[in-house]
């Protein structure tokens, strides 16, 4: 398993799919624990992943470690994280829907090796890869759907959305994320007293 996603992520370092080959400093292809029963997928790189090749090392990648932490969960013991663009768009504007094609087959591929059982998409670019005809994050975040080999995928608002409302009052984008954490932490202790980590 680890072997053919080490072949996946050479593949991704020398891709040339999209013109985004050609702008990037590092392809990004994932960063935590790869076989964890939880994946996070988020939108794409920017700067600071772009130049350490490495997903959500910037403020909202810091704010989305704290989250995590908040509950227990840290990404080197207990997430895979990656994004549905593995290069960052010039300026991190929203990818293109002919990025999000060039790079998919990537994203499916770790999906297949890693059959994780709970899939987090974090902000609306990884929402509408899987669930296009969702209108608006805030109608669905916190719920499961079905996803991919069996698994459970939830909704979840994009740290740097978090980043943009800080403040946490009741019915807030924060509070809303501290119930669906506390969610996603009881939802994977049961997969692990289940024996299935
Ligand atoms: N935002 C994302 O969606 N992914 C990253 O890796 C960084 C910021």
């Amino acid at each position: 398993m680890l072997g053919k996603l080490e072949q996946l992520r050479q593949e991704c370092a020398v891709c040339q799919k999209c013109p985004l080959g050609q702008t990037r400093t590092n392809s990004v292809f994932s960063d935590g624990k790869p076989n964890s029963n939880l994946m996070l997928i988020g939108e794409a790189p920017g700067f600071n992943e772009d130049m350490q090749g490495k997903p959500f090392v910037g403020r909202a990648g810091q704010l989305l470690d704290k989250i995590f932490e908040s509950v227990g969960l840290s990404r080197e013991k207990d997430v895979y994280i990656c994004n549905t663009l593995k290069c960052r768009p010039p300026d991190n504007r929203d990818p293109l829907p002919s990025e999000k094609e060039a790079c998919r087959a990537y994203l499916d591929a770790q999906i297949a090796i890693l059959k994780p059982r709970l899939i987090l998409l974090c902000g609306k670019v990884a929402l509408t890869s899987f669930l296009p005809d969702v209108k608006g994050i805030s109608k669905v975040r916190g719920q499961w759907f079905d996803g991919p080999y069996g698994s459970k995928m939830m909704p979840i608002f994009h740290p740097s959305y978090l980043l943009r409302n800080p403040i946490a009052r009741p019915g807030s984008p924060k509070a809303l994320m501290w119930d669906d954490i506390r969610e996603i932490k009881r939802a994977y202790d049961e997969l692990v007293l289940k024996g299935n980590e």
